[in-house]
C-alpha cells in the first residue's frame, strides 16, 4: 500500500472504513469531505455507456431497467468476438473510454468474460466466446483500450457465471481442471494483459462458496497467483456476508448496502472475526483505485456521435459472419430484391438488461439496402411476421404478402431472428419463432434466390439450411448494424468475420445438454472441460458451422508451416511461422488460427485447443507470413494432483488453418518436460505405475527372471495394487513391498 494511502486508512474511524466499503448510491462509491476522499462514478457497459437519467423503463418494455442517456451501441461481445480483431477491440475501448469521459464516469462495468457453456444463457450476447483463449485476449484488448483513456474497466462476472437461471443463488459446481483449463484461464489472461482497475466478483456460488465470498478465487488466485493490482467489486447484490466478504478479499459492495453491512462489518471486527487489518487492506486497496480514477479524471470533452458511428460500422463490417453463399453474394446493383420481415425495420441489434443503452442513431438496413441497390433496383418490403412477438404463431396473411414480392423478385432477403434476448434469464430452446420458420420456409420455396439475415447474440438451430441460397450472421452488431448489412450483402465489404462458438445443429447435440441448468440449487458442469468444438471434436460431431468458420468473398490458401525448432523444454518458446495466400480476386481479411494436439497424453485432452490467431489483410494473390509464439502453457494441462500446470514429455502437433475444422497445415514437435511428476509409491499403487517407472520396471525385470515375461501382463495384473499381488500371486511379502517402495521413493 502506498504510504500516503496508508497514512489516510490510519486516520479513518472503524465507521468510515465500515462504511466505505459500500456503495453511496447504485453508482457511485461513499465520498467522507472529512478526509477529502472523492466519490467515484460507476456505469454500465459493456457495449455502449449506460448512464442512467433516473427514470425506469416499464417492465413491459422487457427487463425493467432505468433509461439512460443516449451514448453509442456498438456490437455486442458476441458479435466483437467473431472480428478475432484484438487491435480493432482495442479502438472500441478508447471510443468507449473516451463516452466516459463525456459523460464523467470514471469505470465502466464490462468486459463480460463468461465462457458460453450453452448457447441457451440468456447472458451470451454479453460474452466473448466458448474458448478461453480467444475470450482472454479479446478481453484483454478491451480493458487495453478503455484504460488508456484514464478510465477503469470492470472485468466481470468472476466467475463461473455461465447461466441466468437461479444465477444469484446457483452453485457452479466442476472439478479443478474444469476450473483452470476453461473458466479461470480466460480471467487469468486478461488480468495478466490488461491490468483491469476492477474486477467484479458474480452473483453465484462456486463449489458451495459463493464467489463474493470465496478467497481462494478472490485473494488465491486473482491477486497472490495472478498479480491482480486492483479493487474487487460485487455484482450488484451479489454480497451474502459482508464480514465474510471482506475477509475473502472483496473491497466494494455494490449498490448501497446501507446500515446493515456497516453494520455487520464492525460487530465482526469488534468480536474479532474479521481482522480490523483485512480490513485496512480492502480500504486501502479501494482509496488507491478512487485517487487513481480521480487524479485521470479530465475535463468533460462531448464526443462527434457521427464519428463514433461511423467507428460502430466499420466494427460491425468486421464482426459479420458469412456461413453460406452458394454464389448469390455480393448482391449486384439494380435488380429486383424483396426484402423480408419486420427486422429490416426494427433490427435486433443489442440485447436485454443491464447492457441495453440508448443509442444515438439507429441505421436501418431497408433504408441501407435501397441506398446500396442503387436507383435502378426495385426494393419492396413485407413484414412477414410482426416485431411486437417476433412472429410467436405463423401470420397467414403477412406470409402470404411475403411470397408475392419474393416470387415477383430475382432474390429475397429475409431477415429473422430471437426476439428476446436477455440478462435474467435463459432461452429454453434454439429455434426461431415458429412464425419466422414459416416464413423461411415459404419464402424459400417461392424465390428464385434466398438470402437469409440473421439477427442474434446466440445460435439458433437452422432446419432451413439447406433450402436458402445464403446466411449472413450479422449477430447482434449495434446501432450501424444496418449499415454494415449493406455494406456486406452488396460486396462493399468482404465478410471477414469468423464464428467465435459451434453453431450445433440442434440443442440436444450441445455438450451441457443433460445438465444445463441444474438442479437443486447446483449446476454440475459434468461435461468438463469438454466445452464447445473441445466437445463437438472429442464427440466426433458434425456441428452446423465449426468455431472459428467464416466465409468470404475471396478464397485463402494455407501454404506453409515452419517452426524454428522441433525438439525442445518445456520452458522454451517455439516460433511458428504459417504462410496464407489470398487466391481469389479481390482483398480479403483472413484469421489464421492455430490450434495444438497433444498426441499423447496420461489424461483425457481435448482433440486440439487454440492455441493462437490473427487476421491479416490480403490483396489478390499476395501471401504474407504470420508468426505466433508458443510458450509452455500452450502445451500444458492442469494437473489437479499437484494443483499446477504441467506439460507431459512427448509429442504435439502444431495445426493451422481457417477454422477448427479446416486445419491443412500441420507440424510435429517433441517437448521435453523438465518437471516429471514425482510419484510416490505405496503399497496400493499399481504393478502397472511400478513398471511405468525405469527403476521399478528394472527391478520388476530381474524378480521375474524367465518365470513371466512383464512386457505381456495381462491388464488385470497391471491393475493390481503391490498389496494384492502380493496376496494373490504370493510373488512378494509386504516386506518386500515396503522394502521396494522405500527404495523407488527415496531421492534418484
Ligand atoms: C449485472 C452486472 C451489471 C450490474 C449493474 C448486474 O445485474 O449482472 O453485469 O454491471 O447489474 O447494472
Amino acid at each position: 500500500m502506498q504510504e500516503n494511502i496508508r497514512d489516510l486508512v490510519s486516520k479513518m474511524t472503524l465507521e468510515e472504513k465500515a462504511s466505505i466499503c459500500s456503495g453511496a448510491d447504485s453508482w457511485r462509491t461513499l465520498p467522507i469531505e472529512r478526509l477529502g476522499i472523492p466519490t467515484m462514478r460507476m456505469s454500465d457497459g459493456p457495449h455502449g455507456v449506460r448512464k442512467e437519467t433516473g427514470e425506469t423503463t416499464k417492465p413491459e418494455d422487457g427487463f425493467p431497467t432505468d433509461r439512460s442517456y443516449p451514448s453509442t451501441c456498438y456490437p455486442t461481445a458476441s458479435s466483437l468476438a467473431c472480428s478475432w480483431d484484438r487491435d480493432l477491440v482495442t479502438q472500441l475501448g478508447k471510443a468507449l473510454g473516451q463516452e466516459c469521459v463525456a459523460a464523467d464516469v470514471s469505470i465502466l462495468l464490462g468486459p463480460g468474460m463468461n465462457i458460453k457453456r450453452s448457447p441457451l444463457c440468456g447472458r451470451n450476447f454479453e460474452y466473448f466466446s466458448e474458448d478461453p483463449l480467444l475470450a482472454g485476449e479479446m478481453g484483454a484488448a478491451y480493458i487495453n483500450g478503455v484504460q488508456s483513456e484514464g478510465i477503469g474497466t470492470s472485468l466481470k462476472h468472476f466467475a463461473t457465471n455461465s447461466q441466468e437461471t437461479n444465477r444469484m443463488t446457483t452453485d457452479s459446481v466442476m472439478d479443478e481442471r474444469t476450473l483452470r483449463e476453461i473458466y479461470l484461464a480466460n480471467f487469468e489472461t486478461a488480468v495478466k494483459k490488461a491490468q483491469p482497475w476492477t474486477v467484479m466478483s458474480a452473483y453465484n456460488m462456486l463449489s458451495g462458496t459463493y464467489c463474493s465470498e470465496n478467497g481462494s478465487l478472490l485473494t488465491d488466485i486473482l491477486r497472490k497467483e495472478w498479480g491482480f493490482e486492483g479493487i474487487v467489486v460485487s455484482d450488484w447484490g451479489a454480497v451474502n456476508e459482508m464480514d465474510d466478504s471482506i475477509a475473502a478479499g472483496l473491497d466494494l459492495e455494490m449498490p448501497a448496502g446501507g446500515e446493515d453491512s456497516k453494520n455487520k462489518i464492525i460487530a465482526a471486527v469488534t468480536s474479532g472475526k474479521l481482522s480490523e487489518q483485512a480490513l485496512d487492506e480492502a480500504v486501502g486497496r479501494l482509496l488507491q483505485i478512487v485517487f487513481k480514477a480521480a487524479q485521470s479524471r479530465k475535463e468533460k470533452k462531448p464526443v462527434d456521435p457521427q464519428e463514433h458511428h461511423e467507428l460502430a460500422r466499420r466494427i460491425a463490417d468486421e464482426c459479420m459472419v458469412l456461413l453460406k453463399n452458394d454464389g448469390v453474394l455480393p448482391l449486384g446493383k439494380g435488380g429486383k430484391l424483396a426484402v423480408v420481415g419486420a427486422y429490416a425495420k426494427e433490427p435486433k441489434i443489442q440485447g436485454g438488461g443491464s447492457s441495453q443503452v440508448t443509442p444515438t442513431a439507429v441505421s436501418i438496413p431497408l433504408d441501407e439496402i435501397r441506398k446500396a441497390a442503387g436507383t435502378g433496383a426495385q426494393v419492396t418490403w413485407s413484414a412477414g411476421y410482426s416485431a411486437g412477438d417476433g412472429g410467436a404463431e405463423p401470420e397467414e396473411a403477412l406470409i402470404s404478402q411475403a411470397v408475392a414480392a419474393a416470387s415477383a423478385a430475382d432474390t429475397a432477403i429475409v431477415f429473422a431472428g430471437v426476439p428476446i434476448e436477455s440478462e435474467g434469464w435463459d432461452r429454453d430452446n434454439m429455434r426461431l419463432p415458429e412464425g419466422q420458420l414459416a416464413l423461411i420456409d415459404a419464402v424459400a420455396h417461392a424465390a428464385k434466390k434466398t438470402v437469409v439475415v440473421l439477427m442474434n447474440g446466440s445460435p439458433v438451430e437452422m432446419p432451413w439450411v439447406d433450402r436458402v441460397d445464403a446466411i449472413l450472421e450479422s449477430g447482434l452488431c449495434g446501432q450501424a448494424a444496418g449499415e454494415a448489412v449493406a455494406d456486406l450483402l452488396f460486396g462493399t465489404v468482404s465478410p471477414s468475420g469468423k464464428l467465435a462458438e459451434t453453431y450445433p445443429v440442434k440443442l440436444s447435440d450441445t455438450p451441457a445438454f443433460l445438465n444445463y441448468p441444474g438442479m437443486c440449487g447446483r449446476a454440475e458442469y459434468r461435461e468438463g472441460i469438454f466445452v464447445g468444438y473441445r466437445y463437438y471434436d472429442k464427440k466426433q460431431l458434425k456441428p452446423l458451422f465449426p468455431f472459428g468458420y467464416g466465409l468470404s468473398y475471396t478464397t485463402f490458401a494455407y501454404t506453409g508451416i515452419e517452426t524454428d525448432r522441433s525438439d525442445f523444454g518445456e520452458n522454451e518458446a517455439l516460433k511458428v511461422r504459417v504462410k496464407v495466400r489470398n487466391t481469389g480476386s479481390r482483398a480479403g481479411k483472413e484469421t489464421v488460427q492455430l490450434y495444438v494436439r497433444d498426441v499423447q497424453s496420461s489424461v483425457p485432452r481435448p482433440d486440439k485447443e487454440l492455441k493462437g490467431f490473427a487476421k491479416v489483410l490480403l490483396q489478390p494473390g499476395e501471401e504474407k507470413a504470420v508468426e505466433f509464439t508458443l510458450s509452455r502453457r500452450a502445451f500444458a494441462f492442469y494437473d489437479e494432483q499437484i494443483h499446477d500446470w504441467r506439460v507431459e514429455t512427448g509429442e504435439f502437433e502444431i495445426l493451422a488453418g481457417g477454422s477448427s475444422a479446416d486445419t491443412p497445415l500441420k507440424a510435429a514437435v517433441t517437448v521435453h518436460s523438465t518437471h516429471e511428476k514425482k510419484v510416490v509409491f505405496t503399497r496400493n499403487s499399481t504393478a502397472g505405475e511400478l513398471l511405468a517407472d525405469p527403476l521399478g520396471a528394472q527391478i520388476i525385470r530381474q524378480m521375474a527372471g524367465d518365470a513371466f515375461s512383464i512386457d505381456e501382463l495381462p491388464a488385470y495384473v497391471l491393475q493390481m495394487p503391490l498389496r494384492s499381488v502380493h496376496m494373490q500371486m504370493r510373488e512378494m511379502n509386504e516386506e518386500q513391498i515396503a522394502r521396494l517402495t522405500a527404495l523407488l521413493n527415496a531421492e534418484r
